[in-house]
């Protein structure tokens, strides 16, 4: 029988709740063996945002029957797992605790360790969920909540080298579908609702474009998108608006990241590996011009399977086994922390007044 081990791996940090199992390989690309992940959209849609509380709650009623599902799929029985994996933070707090004292709670009756995760590495580190990627890599995480780019320099390193100064990119994606009446969750909707429109009907702004290096803002493009829905009303100009917006964006990551791939190779020799993760990344449209613009410049581009783009536990279970190896264990006084990162010794560059 297999013996290698196996890492339960759970997600609450924000509207999903998720639970995976993975085995370690041979291979070094660990096996899947299941991966659940539940939705809340049904719960927050009517309030066009996710709402803590009811989040939490629903993580509470759910997250024993998804752990149930999770187990049941991968074939295991408990007695199998070799440590329990949670995300510890960044995200709600509310949410984020509901999560960990199911890992604590679980980990301690199965007498295995326990395993705090940040949800960011586990984004970060996805794409060893399929390949062999060797460190260190180039990273562009776009989530809801950010977009940066990172260098990736193996568990628990990372060089910031740029980071939104404002909004995350999926939030500019969420807000822009609000303003133009798409239902919540916005972002993938409003990627097909732009194929409808004409892409160049509506000159938007690119914040920052010649200068901060491959810092990101996109708070701008709101504010413009909200001033011209208040003149258009047919359903045909607010696809071109649409259109105009993720085509603005697509423009805003090439150039951004261009400069971040020179920022990248400036220090010693590096493979010229790419790595765009995150929930925005199952954006097809971005994905496409990304890929060209690696092609050109001799980057190799890999994007997690879009099941593995958006929040899901067989991201926090790769940590966890990536962590569970060097016998990095967290203690069971382990707290949620709402605002971990994953470079610790970068600015914070958010808000007005910012130098860049
Ligand atoms: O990584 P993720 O699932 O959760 C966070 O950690 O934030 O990302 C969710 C974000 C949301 O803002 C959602 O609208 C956006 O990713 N998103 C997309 C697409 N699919 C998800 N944005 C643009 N195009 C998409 N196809
Ligand atoms: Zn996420």
């Amino acid at each position: 029988m297999n013996k290698s081990p196996i890492i339960l791996g759970i997600e609450t940090s924000c509207d999903e709740t998720a639970v995976s199992i993975i085995q370690d390989n041979e291979s070094g690309i660990p096996k899947i063996l299941s991966n659940i992940v539940s939705s809340q959209f049904e719960i927050h849609k009517e309030f066009g945002g996710v709402v803590p509380e009811l989040a939490a709650r629903s993580h509470v009623e759910k997250i024993n029957l998804i752990a149930k599902k999770a187990l049941d799929e991968s074939g295991v029985t408990l007695e199998r797992i070799s440590a329990v994996a949670a995300t510890s933070g960044p995200g709600l707090i509310i949410c984020l605790s509901v999560g960990l004292n199911f890992a604590k709670s679980l980990a301690s009756s199965l007498k295995v360790p326990f395993i705090g995760v940040n949800h960011l590495e586990g984004h970060a580190l996805s794409p060893r969920l399929q390949t062999n990627i060797n460190y260190p890599y180039l990273l562009l995480l776009i989530s809801g909540g950010h977009s940066q780019f990172l260098s990736v320099n193996g568990l628990g390193s990372y060089t910031r080298l740029g980071t939104t100064i404002d909004d995350a990119l999926g939030e500019a994606f969420d807000k822009t579908a609000k303003l133009l009446g798409i239902e919540f969750p916005g972002g993938p909707k409003l990627e097909k609702f732009a194929e409808k429109g004409d892409p160049n009907k509506f000159k938007l702004p690119k914040p920052i474009i010649n200068k901060g290096g491959c810092n990101l803002s996109f708070a701008g493009l709101k504010t413009a998108i909200l001033r011209i829905t208040k003149y258009i009303n047919s359903e045909q100009e607010k696809s071109d608006l649409a259109a105009s917006f993720q085509k603005t964006i697509e423009e805003i990551l090439c150039i951004k990241t261009k400069i971040a791939f020179k920022e990248f190779l400036k220090s010693s020799f590096k493979e010229k590996s790419f790595v765009v993760a995150g929930g925005v990344a199952a954006n097809k449209g971005i994905r496409k011009k990304l890929i060209e613009l690696s092609n050109e410049n001799g980057f190799k581009t890999i994007f997690p399977d879009i099941k593995l783009c958006g929040d899901n536990a067989a991201m926090i279970a790769l940590v966890g086994l990536e962590k569970y190896k060097i016998k990095k264990f967290d203690n069971m006084d382990l707290e949620a922390s709402p605002r971990l990162a994953l470079d610790k010794n970068a600015k914070f560059l958010k808000g007005a007044g910012v130098k860049l």
